[in-house]
Formats: C-alpha cells, sequence, structure tokens
C-alpha cells in the first residue's frame, strides 16, 4: 500500500524519521540515555582486535560509514569488503576478529557466502539485517535487526538510515566498553543519535527545493558527488541512488580524490552534488569546491547555517540543513541525497520503483 505517495520509494524515505525513531527505541535506553543492545554480545569488545564489514551496495555504504565511527568512537580498526571480493579472496581472519555482515534482505548470495566463509574461518559473527527470518539472521552467531519494516521500492532508503542507527549505536556501546568514551561522552552521543529523527523530518521539509533541483539534473548525462569523512560513503551512495533510478551516469569520489583524476571532467554541464556539513573537515572540502567552481563547475551544496554562511562561493545553490551533532551527520543528510535521486527519476519518467534490469534481492551471484 503506497498511502497516498506515488511511489513506494516516496513512502519509504518518508517513513524513516518514524522507522529510525523505532530503530533507536530498540537501541537505545531513553531513561538513562545510554545504549542498551536488545541481546547479550558473546564477546567483550574489549578482545576484539580488528572488525572486517562485508555488504554489497547500499549496505556496504552503511558499513562504510560505521568504520569511520568504529575507528574514532571506539578505536578499532576497521576492513571493509563488498562480498563478491571478500568471499574469494580468502582474507585471513584471526582470533579477536568480529565479522560484522549488513543486508536489509538478509538473502544476498555473496553476504551469505562471505558469512559461511567467516563461520569456518572461527571469528564471531554479527548481522544486521532488515528481515529476522531471513537465512543470513538463521545462520549469524548474533542479529541485530532494523525496524525498518518492510521494503519495497527496489532502491533502499530507509533500510540503509536503520543500519546507520543499529550501527551508531553499536559503535557508541564499543567505545564504551573499551573505555574509549565516559559516561559523558556516552551521554552527549546518545543525545545526539535521540534528535535523529526529528532532523529527519525536518530535512523533509526541503522536498519542495529539492524538486526544483531536480529539473535542472535530470537535463545531465553526468553528475559528480564529493564528500570527505562520513559524507565519503553518502557521496558514493548518492551517486549509486541516482544511477540505479534516473539511469543518469553518476560518480561519487572522496573530495580530496578531485585533483587525482575526476577534476578534469567539470564543465558547465556536469553538476557537482558538494556533501559537506560544518564539521572537521567541512574547510577542506571547501577548498575543492573551489577547484570545481574555478573550471566553472555547478555545485549544489548540502550543508548546514554555518556551513552556508562559510562558503561564498558564486554558482552555487545550497541547500541547508539542520543544525546537529557531528558525529551522526549521514543520517540525516541521507534524506536531501534519496530526494534528489527520486525526483530526478520522477522528472526523467522512468519505473521509479522496479527500475530497469534490477532485482530487490539479489540470491545469484
Ligand atoms: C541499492 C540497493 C542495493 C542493495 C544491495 C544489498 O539501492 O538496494 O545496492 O543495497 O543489493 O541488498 P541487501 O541489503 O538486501 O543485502
Amino acid at each position: 500500500d503506497k498511502a497516498n505517495y506515488r511511489h513506494f520509494m516516496a513512502k519509504e524515505i518518508h517513513e524513516q524519521p518514524e522507522v529510525v525513531g523505532h530503530t533507536l527505541a530498540r537501541y537505545i535506553d531513553m531513561a538513562s540515555e545510554r545504549v542498551m543492545l536488545p541481546v547479550k554480545l558473546p564477546f567483550d569488545f574489549k578482545d576484539v582486535q580488528r572488525i572486517s564489514i562485508t555488504a554489497c551496495g547500499t549496505a556496504s555504504y552503511a558499513g562504510y560509514v560505521a568504520k569511520y565511527w568504529f575507528e574514532r568512537l571506539a578505536r578499532i580498526p576497521v576492513e571493509l569488503d563488498v562480498a563478491s571480493e571478500f568471499r574469494y579472496r580468502e582474507a585471513p581472519l584471526r582470533k579477536g576478529d568480529l565479522a560484522i555482515f549488513i543486508s536489509q534482505s538478509g538473502e544476498t548470495a555473496d553476504t551469505l557466502a562471505a558469512l559461511r566463509y567467516a563461520k569456518a574461518e572461527g571469528v564471531h559473527t554479527l548481522s544486521v539485517v532488515n528481515v529476522p527470518t531471513s537465512t543470513i539472521a538463521r545462520e549469524s552467531e548474533t542479529v541485530l535487526q532494523t525496524l525498518a519494516g518492510p521494503e519495497i521500492g527496489v532502491a533502499s532508503t530507509k533500510a540503509f538510515t536503520c543500519q546507520l542507527m543499529v550501527l551508531a549505536s553499536l559503535a557508541v556501546a564499543a567505545g564504551k566498553a573499551r573505555g574509549e568514551l565516559s559516561d559523558e561522552d556516552e551521554i552527549k552521543l546518545v543525545h545526539g543519535l535521540v534528535e535523529i529523527p526529528r532532523l529527519m523530518a525536518a530535512a523533509l521539509t526541503l522536498e519542495p527545493q529539492i524538486e526544483k533541483l531536480a529539473r535542472d539534473i535530470s537535463k545531465s548525462k553526468d553528475v559528480l558527488y564529493l564528500g570527505r569523512g562520513t559524507s565519503y560513503p553518502l557521496a558514493l551512495e548518492g551517486a549509486l541512488k541516482l544511477k540505479e533510478i534516473s539511469y543518469i551516469h553518476a560518480e561519487g569520489y572522496a573530495a580530496g580524490e578531485l585533483k587525482h583524476g575526476p577534476i578534469a571532467l567539470i564543465d558547465e554541464n556536469m553538476p557537482v552534488v558538494v556533501i559537506a556539513p560544518h564539521d572537521r573537515v567541512f574547510e577542506k572540502t571547501v577548498s575543492n569546491m573551489q577547484e570545481v567552481a574555478a573550471r566553472g563547475g555547478n555545485i549544489i551544496l548540502m550543508t548546514d547555517a554555518k556551513g552556508a554562511a562559510e562558503a561564498t562561493i558564486e554558482s552555487l545553490v545550497t541547500i541547508v540543513l539542520p543544525d546537529m551533532a557531528a558525529a551522526f551527520t549521514p543520517m540525516v543528510y541521507a534524506i536531501p541525497v534519496q530526494l534528489l535521486a527520486y525526483h530526478t527519476a520522477v522528472v526523467m519518467g522512468t519505473d521509479v520503483d522496479q527500475p530497469r534490469n534490477l532485482a530487490k534481492s539479489v540470491t545469484v551471484e
């Protein structure tokens, strides 16, 4: 049931404040403002020496964001792989490793094979899945469920942000268990998480502006997405979302990689979407943005009020998001990224919920 929406994807984008809120309530104790996992972990984060995260597509980008969180908040080194590479690479896993798998469907063939490989190597396995009866859920040692509800649109939206919420909570729990975070740090971070559903709802009010921008984007042949830090995996996600539903070619790059190649592509015909909340790497991204502007590139900047005030560049369209805790921006910035892809696809007249050549669940490799 699409309720009053034109597509399941639109409905699922708009459901995010609610389902991310449900997911949050499962992992956070609201009264004490502490992380409280719904299951007891069969290992102690103090003993975890390395985390390996494996997933496909959008789920792998959630994993990529989580890499930054586990490394910063818990000081655990993280390796991230797409499952199709991990499963055949014969990556050595050791005692003390934790293997994390992320999947909406819980049936993705490559992710399942990667999980079986990790189990055979004898390490702890933990999966973040949306379908609790799925094969990946059944075969994992620990299951952390996302409460996104059924996701019908082929392009993943609400599953992605719910995965981020689970992984953010887990990273805080890990930081706490390892003594990297104090009680005070934990409360502050949890505060930040509790705010997310409200901030997502605020981000949804930007839809009319994004709808207008989508008309320009729909005239382009190629679009570049740039981000730094946790905004980098979100740039990858933005490019994936745009190409899969609008069929416009898009690429995501780490902003700092611009001058190592992609800058050669910049001209007035290729819009550049820059995802840059005013965080610790903001100024670096602004200087990359100036390089784009100097070459006639048209920029769409997703930032907050502070960022908008500081980034005074001509030929710039700014999408101003609410101010928020710097640690968890990807959950909120995912909204304009998804809306831009969605409205561009609507302008293009593609089959938004069932894009060509794609299946919701990839059960063959
Ligand atoms: C993109 C998309 C895919 C899936 C990928 C993994 O919008 O939906 O990239 O994220 O096929 O699927 P799951 O999460 O079911 O393992």
